[in-house]
């Protein structure tokens, strides 16, 4: 039977029953309630599909074979009420063919006749867990519409957008991550928050820093020591790993590692399980790996710097983090996010950031990405004397930055208007249309209702590489 925290996850999971037999749907409803589920029962699948309206359950437990509407009948009219409903099919072993066949039209599994409490219960269990993998995602996907924030990290630009949702769909999975982009541009962030959404939430996020160690420190780190395995080990001593166990750990700058603790990790990714330094005992361990690396890890594979299947292990999903200043829609926006940040530590703090800065804060190339705009905010923060942080707050690489931008294109010639406002537009468009086509430029050129040429021609104006 099922243990006592595991009650708690069954809890407000409504469950719809549905079987002709009304001493059936009494069986059910007993052993649901026991479970922690809240049941609804009946026998007819018409007022099923009224119930499935009007007290949108989380689950379907249905019968196949029933007098008017059937269970492939209420399955198809129930997941076009809510596409996310986890139908389950109840079939005896002869129609197992029609079972297979509402799996195919999106019922969640079938349960095959007679089954016992325990089956049930699993296939039950399971339905709930996808129901709440579901309910999870789209919470993140309001949210994310709603606020151009992800929890705590900032952006509408299409790239960190596209991030955002690469990070919604595989949080709550428990695949390893690779996280590349320069420094500064938030990798340890969006690896928090992975872990943050995930389903290792309530368990430890380790973050390890593969550069700052020399070699034998970071293994016995990371692995962990018995006594006496070298000079100074006076004890037992549980590895990073060990620790982190059931949580994840973040390994940042992964492509610092030396080969021969590259070996070890992959024994530990493959085997699950870690040996101490000087030790006999494996012992077994279940962690979620995010790494980050602010090299490019692939070219390091290539110049046989990092093994290649290690890189496999790490990179089953991968995020490229692009550097700020590819992404210029988050400027105005990131340090308005910071200007509130850092307000709240003075006593009378700016309120708003004045329209020459953010042009200043526009034309800065940002080699040092989202950290650099934030130290400048800061530091804006607490030298500004008035309501507004003004150019003479800035840093002086970012305040000497040449004239500022001009704001109104009717007041500079042609040229320059095309310079400062079309090409910048004409140069994310053609970028933005070639990832959407997977480089394909013909495909890119149809879309765009331009001819070949252009775009080829385009291409080597903004000095951008076709992809093909
Ligand atoms: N999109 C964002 N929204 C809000 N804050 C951000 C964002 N990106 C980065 N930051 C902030 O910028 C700082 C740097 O981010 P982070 O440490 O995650 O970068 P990193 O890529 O890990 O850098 P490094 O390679 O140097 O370790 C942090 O203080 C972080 O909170
Ligand atoms: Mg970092």
């Amino acid at each position: 039977m099922i243990a006592l925290d595991e009650a708690a996850k069954t809890q407000n999971i409504r469950v719809l029953c549905v079987d002709d037999e009304a001493p059936m749907l009494e069986g059910y409803a007993r052993l649901l309630r026991s479970l922690g589920y809240d049941c609804i029962t009946t026998t007819d699948g018409y007022r099923a599909i009224e119930i499935v309206k009007s007290e949108s359950p989380h689950i379907v437990l249905t019968d196949l074979k029933m007098p008017g509407i059937d269970g492939i009948a209420l399955l198809e009219s129930a997941k076009n009420i809510d596409p996310d409903l986890a139908v389950i099919v109840v079939t005896a072993y002869a129609t197992i063919p029609s079972a297979v066949e509402a799996v195919r039209k999106g019922a969640f599994d079938y349960v095959p006749k007679p089954f016992s409490a325990d089956q049930l219960e699993i296939v039950l269990q399971k339905a709930s867990e996808h129901r709440r993998l579901l309910d999870e995602n789209k919470r993140l996907r309001v949210q994310l519409r709603d606020t151009y924030a992800f929890g705590n990290i900032i952006g509408k630009s299409q790239p960190m957008q596209r991030v955002f949702e690469t990070v919604c769909k595989i949080a709550p999975s428990d695949a390893n991550v690779l996280i590349c982009g320069e420094s500064g541009t938030g990798k340890e962030l969006i690896a928090r928050s992975i872990h943050a959404n995930g389903p290792r939430a309530n368990q430890g996020f380790v973050p390890v820093d593969c550069a700052s160690l020399p070699e034998t420190l970071l293994e016995s780190e990371l692995f962990g020591h018995e006594k006496g395995a070298f000079t100074g080990a006076h004890t037992d001593r549980p590895g990073l790993f060990e620790f982190a166990n059931h949580g994840t750990v973040f390994l940042d700058e992964i492509s610092d590692l030396a080969p021969s603790i590259q070996a070890k990790l992959l024994r530990v990714l493959q085997e699950h399980r870690v040996r101490r330094l000087g030790g006999r005992r494996e012992i077994a361990i279940d962690i979620r790996i995010i790494s980050a690396s602010n090299r490019d890890l692939e070219a390091a594979v290539a110049q046989k710097q990092f093994r290649e299947d290690l890189f496999y292990r790490l990179n089953v999903i991968s995020i490229k983090l692009p550097p700020l200043r590819d992404r210029s829609g988050d400027i105005e926006l990131l340090a308005n996010h910071f200007l509130r940040k850092f307000g709240k530590s003075v006593i009378r703090p700016p309120v708003r950031i004045s329209t020459d800065v953010i042009e200043h804060l526009l034309r800065h190339s940002w080699p040092g990405n989202v950290r650099e705009l934030q130290n400048v905010i800061e530091r804006a923060v607490s030298l500004c004397e008035s309501d507004a942080i003004s150019v003479a707050d800035l840093p002086e690489r970012i305040r000497s930055f040449g004239a500022p931008l001009p704001t109104d294109p009717m007041r500079v010639s042609l040229r320059e208007a095309r310079r400062i406002w079309l090409e910048p537009l004409e140069k994310d468009y053609l970028k933005n249309l070639l990832e959407r086509h997977g480089g394909n430029v013909s495909e890119a050129a149809r879309a765009a209702e331009i001819d070949r040429q252009t775009i080829y021609r385009l291409l080597k104006k903004y000095g951008i590489k076709s992809f093909e």
